[in-house]
């Protein structure tokens, strides 16, 4: 059975972009509960080993820069089947190929600067969420 967590973060560019209420909205809209919410900003070293899967791509120092650039919205979300239902709502990870309503789509400026992150197993998602808070933190 698929799990009831999902972790996101909203991205340096939706942050900078003011849509930080948006997207909240949006994912609260979609039936979502805040289990873990902070504004933080990752460090060169935290986005080297966020990301660190993708430590051999064409974009992986692009993705470092961009995501260690300014502050970021980091959450730890639930809702049934939370990892699929979540990658639906955000969309594509390019901008241009998602679908009407979703995130991406709506306040994404590229496939670099994609907006929001979403985990892409229960397993990474639980990676992902103490990755970034603490077991107090999580409600
Ligand atoms: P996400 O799926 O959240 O995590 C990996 C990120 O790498 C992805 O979002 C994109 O922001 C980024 N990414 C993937 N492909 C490319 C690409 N071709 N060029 C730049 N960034 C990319």
């Amino acid at each position: 059975m698929s799990g009831k967590i999902t972790f996101t973060m909203i991205k340096p560019d939706a942050v900078a972009d003011g849509h930080i209420g948006a997207i909240l909205g949006k994912i609260a809209e979609a039936g979502f509960k805040i289990k873990a919410l902070k504004l933080t900003q990752l460090t060169v070293a935290d986005a080297q080993k966020f990301y660190e899967v993708h430590a051999g791509r064409p974009f992986y120092g692009e993705l470092v820069d961009f995501m260690s650039s300014g502050p970021i919205v980091a959450a730890v979300l639930e809702n049934e089947n939370a990892v699929e239902s979540f990658r639906t709502l955000i969309g594509a990870t390019n901008p241009a190929d998602a679908a009407e309503g979703t995130i991406r789509k709506m306040f994404a400026r590229s496939i670099g600067e994609n907006a929001v992150h979403g985990s892409d197993s229960d397993e990474n998602a639980l990676i992902e969420a103490q990755f970034h808070f603490s077991g107090r933190e999580i409600f």
